[in-house]
């Protein structure tokens, strides 16, 4: 048997020694190489023949204003059905047929799909069933407006403010909100779907579906790799021929758009195809293992999520592009035309900038969802609805999680566990990556480096914490492993277009990877992480999918070849982007079902699409220890964050190279303000834990993680919140300050929840900043409780060892003060309340609490507050689906108090403060406060109440 690696043909007896040379050379030259991604190794839009062919197609009509789309409705093909709008478009260049529906849904959405009508064979069609909870209902709330020979309109929602008109001839779709277009499909022509055919030689007609189609021409740049690709050196067959398809989705008098991770790029996605500062070529969603990626790049990264948003004053939308091929989209930004958006937004002789992104697809067919705000805030709810709410994690998963390539033994784990103690640093997970198994045999444990797997899971278990160990789907090739044996018996491997199991190289050499998207495989892996099953695991152990992209290293691009074979005959090119999350739900299913009652997963992902919010966290993948890092994983995480995936985080520190203490002790102040706070560093980097630095670093380090525990009641309940609306956990300024132009490109800056302003410092050598305080509202230090002076832009003062984090006025903070060495630990502490008054003595808060582990909160075992302070009286009102009596959780933490308020900006010094429990339990009681001098006078702390957190109650400060 032969294998093909690059120009190289290896025999199956030299593989061995080949792979280990391939790796030795793999890390010389990575070694050698260290500060640049080998752009090489990916394709551009020109090399990739259906982008190029789309962007000509684009070209074509862009240049030449007399063409118009050849896409139009046939004649009188138009049905109106209980929600579904469907008829049949011809393409007047080749005649052919193709059929559109337009579904009007329930959740302030709408869905165009558009499929040949006779195909040669099905396109792929299967993104949806991994993407969508389930197929989204039909409304049957609209009317018909108009049914002219030109044009379809109707209105649809509760009070019919919205509405879709479908032009006939060419085929376009305007969706509008209160007469005002915001979404437009095929404005701009590039409408195209490539027909499935059959293969003619060069120079003859292909009639494969009777009509006239144009002559395959090979010396024409643009025929070329229409059946047959190569990229270094590595060939795509291409069965099926050119199916690509492609389509402009305008927002008309938006100029910001923003959404399509992942890249390593500004939340506001800039420009593609000329314009200021724009990229050159589009950005690709193409789930790929990339080597030292760098940053303000449109080329794809691990994870791919088709959805984009628009946003300007008063209104939002959305757009989903359900496809899991190879994707480019292409942004420009048309700053003169659409003159008659002018009068309708009220611009007047303003003409406003519309934004047009130009989607290309390698294959299936078109799904387009529509979402139609009208706020940000709706479109997170109404994208929720549809693809699912972020999956409530357990408590220890938003806590602080200690990782490196590789902890190397267990003596190494215990003692890294105790320093934590011994410095005073609480941390709730410690990782182990593939160094911990036998030989990358996923499920194993190497009996050397940690021959008593449960004892040293035990060990940090009775401390409240965790581990993780990877489990990445590559799958050794070794008749003796358990794992490749039972795959292999069970036929759930991805094939080779000759049915035979595909055969690349990963991390143990030689191995196969399981083909998940078979239902056959979602059952067997599953079923792998049974307790005994998975030897050596307990309950303190959770999961870290890695390279599930999936990375190939002899893979073109580092990815699997696109003529691979899946379940039911599918090609690899169809689903590539689904592959990871297909592995992050069996994965997370497995976690769950290995206890009775089931315990909430916990799994870390690198791949991703829409949907893997429901199945866990994602991190940004291989980052450098370097500051434009460092800046660029805000961005990215806001954009991540608002594609309905708000679990989510950078490695701190920077996984490639030695972060100096200065840009550690930066790394480790931003990483405290994101979802997942996990530290990590690849195998060749030094040792970083946060002792190692010494006194004042370590303690920065040590006081930041302090903090992200003291707030942890604050993110729990954000996560909440995500889990129930589709809020973002971090929000970028425009979706808390939809009407300040100000904030729409602005992202060096965000809110965590509504409450906390965060600005990362990110430059060697800054000590203070330029921050931005929206709003006309009134800002305090999070740290110093000072009020800020003055709005807008205001320069900070940011040393070494602060971040600058600022509470909005109107928040109520939830916070823990006792800081452990667990979150687990901090289970039954009291809470403080940090209360900060926006400018007319108000403010507004909530605390959501439940077990932290298993599903007894969706039976109603939790416990909801409400807190409103309003004319100097703070109320606390629990909100729950079960009395205290039946409510389990409620009784766990029956005892608990409220312990200390803290009430900032107070106009009056009260003179004394009762407390009175509204069911009259307790008679009213005066409170013991302290007015502290050292800062502004207005800061009122009461200490050690008897409030407790499960009753309702009020304090009056207005004596
Ligand atoms: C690549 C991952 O991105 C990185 O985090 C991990 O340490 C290595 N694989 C080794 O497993």
């Amino acid at each position: 048997m032969k294998f093909l690696f690059g120009n190289l043909k290896f025999s199956k007896a030299s593989v061995q020694t080949k792979f280990y040379l391939f790796f030795l050379l793999y890390f010389i030259v990575s070694a050698l190489v260290v500060t640049a991604v080998k752009r090489q190794d990916f394709k551009t839009c020109e090399q990739s023949s259906f982008c190029k062919r789309n962007r000509a197609y684009a070209d074509r009509l862009t240049a030449n204003h007399s063409l118009i789309s050849p896409y139009s409705v046939i004649q009188d093909s138009i049905i109106i059905k209980d929600g579904i709008i469907s008829g049949d478009l011809i393409n007047s260049e080749n005649n052919l047929i193709f059929i559109f529906e337009l579904h009007l849904l329930e959740i302030g959405a709408a869905r165009v799909r558009i499929n040949e009508k006779n195909p040669l064979k099905p396109r792929y069609d299967k993104a949806k069933d991994w993407a969508l909870v389930q197929d989204p209902s039909y409304t049957l709330e609209y009317t018909l407006i108009s049914s002219k020979p030109d044009v379809t309109s109707l209105s649809f929602g509760k009070e019919r403010k919205q509405a879709v008109s479908i032009y006939h001839s060419p085929f376009r779709v305007e969706f509008l909100v209160n007469d005002v277009p915001i979404i437009t499909l095929n404005d701009r022509g590039f409408l195209n779907i490539e027909h499935l055919r059959k293969q003619v030689a060069p120079g003859l007609v292909d009639q494969s579906n009777g009509e006239n189609d144009k002559i395959i021409d090979d010396e024409n740049d643009l025929d070329k790799g229409l059946w047959k690709e190569t990229f270094n050196g590595k060939e795509d067959s291409k069965p099926n021929g050119p199916e690509s398809i492609g389509l402009d989705i305008s927002f008309p008098g938006f100029s910001h758009v923003y959404g399509i991770p992942e890249h390593a790029s500004s939340l506001s996605l800039k420009e593609t195809r000329g314009g200021d500062d724009s990229y050159s070529d589009p950005y690709r969603l193409y789930n790929l293992d990339v080597f030292e990626y760098e940053v303000d790049n449109p080329m794809a990264l691990y994870g791919s999520i088709p959805f984009m948003m628009a946003h300007r004053k008063g209104a939002s939308a959305a757009v989903l592009w359900l496809n899991a091929a190879e994707t480019w989209i292409d942004i420009t930004k048309n700053k003169e035309d659409k003159h008659r958006l002018s009068s309708l937004l009220g611009f007047g002789k303003l003409t406003p900038t519309s934004t047009s992104a130009h989607w290309i697809s390698e294959s299936g067919v078109i799904d387009v969802f529509a979402f139609l705000g009208p706020t940000t805030s709706d479109i997170f709810y109404q994208y929720g609805l549809l693809t699912g709410f972020t999956a409530l994690p357990q408590s220890f998963a938003i806590a602080y999680h200690q990782c490196r390539w590789n902890y190397l033994n267990q003596e190494d784990v215990a003692e890294v566990d105790e320093n934590f103690d011994k410095y005073d640093i609480p941390y709730d997970v410690i990782w182990l990556d593939i160094e911990h198994t036998d030989g990358k045999k996923y499920f194993t444990w190497d009996s050397v480096k940690f021959p008593t797997p449960e004892k040293m899971q035990n060990n940090i278990g009775i401390k409240g914490r965790k581990m993780v160990t990877i489990v990445d789907p590559h799958i050794k090739i070794d008749d003796n492993y358990y794992i490749y044996k039972e795959a292999k018996d069970l036929d759930i491997f991805v094939k080779e277009p000759d049915d035979r199991v595909y055969d690349g190289w990963c991390w143990p050499g030689s191995s196969s990877w399981v083909d998940f998207t078979n239902p056959s495989a979602q059952e067997w892996l599953i079923k792998k992480f049974a307790f005994d099953q998975y030897k050596g695991s307990t309950e303190y152990l959770f999961t870290w999918n890695d390279m599930n992209e999936p990375s190939v290293f002899n893979g073109p691009e580092i990815t699997m070849p696109k003529d691979l074979i899946h379940h039911g005959g599918w090609e690899h090119r169809n689903l590539h982007n689904i592959y990871g999350v297909a592995y992050h739900s069996a994965t997370s299913k497995g976690l769950i079902n290995r206890s009775n009652p089931p315990r909430r997963p916990f799994v870390l992902s690198r791949a991703f699409f829409a949907g893997s919010q429901r199945y866990g966290a994602i991190w940004t993948g291989d980052n450098f220890a370097k500051w434009d890092h460092l800046a660029i994983a805000t961005p990215m995480l806001l954009t991540i964050g608002i594609s309905g995936l708000p679990f989510s985080g950078a490695d701190v520190g920077g996984f490639f190279g030695n972060p100096d203490t200065e840009l550690l002790v930066r790394w480790y102040q931003a990483g405290a303000f994101q979802p997942f706070f996990r530290a990590h560093a690849h195998i060749d980097t030094k040792r970083r834990e946060p002792w190692l630095f010494g006194d004042p670093y370590t303690g920065y380090i040590r006081d930041i993680i302090r903090e992200r525990y003291a707030l942890l009641p604050l993110w729990y309940t954000l996560f909440h919140e995500a889990s129930t609306t589709g809020m973002p956990i971090i929000r970028p300024m425009f979706t808390v300050y939809p009407e300040d132009e100000e904030t729409y490109a602005m992202d060096d800056q965000f809110f965590v929840g509504n409450s906390l302003l965060v600005k990362p410092i990110v430059n060697e050598g800054q000590t203070s900043t330029e921050v931005y305080f929206p709003g006309n509202e009134i800002y305090y230090d999070y740290f110093t409780h000072k009020k800020v002076h003055g709005s807008g832009k205001v320069q900070i003062e940011a040393p070494i060892n602060k971040i600058p984090v600022f509470l909005r006025g109107g928040s109520i903070v939830p916070k823990r003060q006792r800081i452990r060495r667990s979150s687990a630990a901090m289970r039954t502490d009291p809470f403080t309340l940090l209360i900060a008054l926006n400018k007319y003595g108000n403010a507004t808060g909530s605390l959501y609490l439940d077990d932290g582990e298993t599903y007894d909160y969706e039976k109603g075992h939790f416990i909801h507050l409400q807190f409103k302070f309003s004319k100097r009286k703070l109320f606390s009102k629990p909100l729950s689906l079960l009395n205290n009596d039946e409510n389990l959780y409620a009784q766990s933490i029956s005892s608990v108090r409220v312990e200390r308020i803290i009430v900032l900006g107070l106009d009056l010094k009260p003179k004394h403060i009762y407390a009175d429990c509204i069911d009259g339990s307790k008679i009213k009681r005066e409170l013991q406060f302290g007015l502290p001098t050292t800062n502004s006078a207005n800061v009122v702390i009461i200490k050690g109440t008897d409030l407790l957190i499960t009753e309702e109650w009020v304090i009056d400060f207005s004596y």
